[in-house]
């Protein structure tokens, strides 16, 4: 079975995005996730930029990963012994070959260049430690002068050559003959550097493998300069699924390695993103809902499954779902309904559905979680008629409340600092009792402004007794009520209960 290597390079290219900036501890999280993730080698900085550059990679060193530790370098003995000093693995070095790069940018001959290429291998070598070598912008070098760089690198002893696609011009076929006619020219591996200008990144690295390339250079999420790079998932994912190639990566992290990312950068994916985006493995309702829950091949590539990147499967359900599907999917998430819970859980969607929302998988196990967990109406000890909260930029918060407690009709109106503060006092004036709110999360179950929220709150009484019940709903006070409410009530029966008893 061939194997693939794979080099990420989400510390160092990756931090070349516009706006992406990694303070150390981020950097070492960062390391350990991808060492976790089985990547073989992790470049993990440019030693000879900063100082903070120099310790973070030296750090990264220190934390003796599995994954091999690489630094970046131009091929002057002020970048290659700071790389040295930060005793990295693997010394990666690189100098412009295409004629506008040196005309434009360096004052050497490209015979100088060869020479000093040659030069920076040899005094890595001697120094004992592995060396990368990378023509930067080999993609729009003649092809000539490109073999005889990478051919005296070789004879100088370098362990594995870079073909960087740096502006992201190349093509898929053209690229795959040049990683061809390279490797039939080399006897060392060669690596492949995508960038995305052109949204080709993926595709050429793919080539590439195709053409023989021994090792692919990826980034998560696929940042980096301008467009960025080639995206580790999709990359690992088209080369095991598709191709069968042995590769060190324990897939099943894909999606939290991309989540750390997100998290870290501050840029969202868009959901569509193929393998780690929120709706890679999403379904809407209908045929394909239908289809999926019965064979989920039947409307997936069938070759990767959302466990084995980590993700999870959803079936988003409309206005247009059956009481069947619903029933069928909380049923197979293990939750066991009456039939009178599923017509509440039923409607509940329906009213979701008419109002324009999509129901996600989640969001319904929220519902049917509420619903399950809702006393039945004897049981309450309020039962709430009306409810209004004002808000706005010249009105002071303000929330009245209008219910029935333990069957006496109360009205009670509280101020607050926001809508759910104003809210929340509300509930509390109307049970009269010296009741607390210690804890209180709202999460958004899906993104966008119509998400359902879910609320958690831990109520406490007079007697130290506390609870703690949840509330959703698209209306994030009404939410927060619902969830005040429920624990309200649970400790407020409780208390009549044990009151009844003495
Ligand atoms: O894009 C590029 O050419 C690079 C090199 C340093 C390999 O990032
Ligand atoms: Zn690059």
């Amino acid at each position: 079975m061939r194997k693939v290597r794979v080099f990420d390079t989400t510390l160092r290219d990756g931090e070349q995005t516009p706006g992406v900036s990694f303070p150390l501890s981020y950097k070492i999280q960062i390391a350990k996730q991808l060492d976790k993730l089985g990547v073989d080698v992790i470049e993990a900085g440019f030693p000879a930029a900063s100082k903070g550059e120099f310790e973070a990679v030296k750090s990264i060193v220190g934390l003796s990963l599995n994954s091999e530790i690489c630094g970046l370098a131009r091929i002057v003995d002020e970048d290659i012994n700071a790389a040295l000093d930060s005793d990295v693995d693997l010394v990666h070095i690189f100098i412009s070959t295409s004629r506008i790069q040196i005309d434009y940018t360096i004052k050497k001959t490209r015979e100088q260049i060869v020479e000093d290429s040659v030069r920076a291998v040899e005094y890595i070598k001697d120094h004992g430690r592995k060396c990368m070598f990378s023509a930067m912008d080999a993609t729009r070098t003649e092809v000539d002068y490109l073999k005889r760089i990478y051919k005296a690198v070789e004879e100088a002893g370098v362990d594995i050559i870079n073909v960087p696609d740096t502006v992201g011009v190349a093509t898929p076929f053209k690229f795959h003959n040049l990683i061809k006619e390279l490797k039939d020219h080399l006897n060392i591996p060669v690596d492949v550097h995508c960038h995305n200008d052109f949204g080709l990144a993926v595709a050429n690295t793919y080539a590439a493998v195709l053409g023989g390339a021994d090792e692919v250079q990826v980034t998560v999420n696929g940042i980096g300069e301008r467009a960025g790079n080639a995206s580790l998932a999709e990359v690992v994912m088209i080369l095991k699924s598709i191709e069968g190639i042995d590769l060190n990566i324990r897939t099943e992290y894909l999606v939290e390695t991309s989540r750390l990312l997100e998290r870290f950068t501050g840029f969202r994916l868009p959901p569509n993103t193929p393998i780690v985006g929120e709706n890679a493995f999403s379904h809407e309702s209908g045929i394909h809902a239908h289809g999926v829950i019965k064979e989920s091949s039947t409307f997936e590539p069938g070759l990767i499954t959302p466990e084995m990147v980590g993700h999870r499967r959803r079936i988003i359900l409309g206005k247009h779902a059956g009481r069947h599907q619903i029933k069928k999917i909380l049923e197979d998430a293990g939750y066991s309904v009456s039939e009178e819970n599923l017509t509440k859980i039923f409607d509940k969607v329906k009213e979701l559905g008419d109002r324009g929302k999509k129901v996600t998988d989640l969001d319904l196990f929220t519902i049917a979680e509420v619903v399950i967990g809702e006393l039945k109406k004897e049981e309450k000890a309020i039962l709430v008629d009306e409810i209004t909260v004002l808000t706005g930029n010249k009105i002071t918060p303000t929330a009245v409340i209008n219910a029935d407690v333990f069957n006496t009709r109360r009205v009670k109106s509280a101020i607050g600092v926001g809508p759910v503060d104003a809210a929340l006092k509300a509930v509390t004036e109307l049970v009269g009792e010296s009741i607390r709110i210690t804890e209180f999360k709202m999460d958004a179950i899906t993104g966008g402004s119509d998400a359902l929220a879910e609320v958690y709150v831990t109520v406490e009484d007079d007697t130290g007794k506390s609870f703690t019940a949840r509330g959703a709903g698209p209306d994030i006070v009404m939410a927060s009520i619902d969830a005040v409410i429920n624990a309200v009530n649970y400790l407020m029966m409780k208390k009549r209960m044990n009151r009844t008893e003495d």
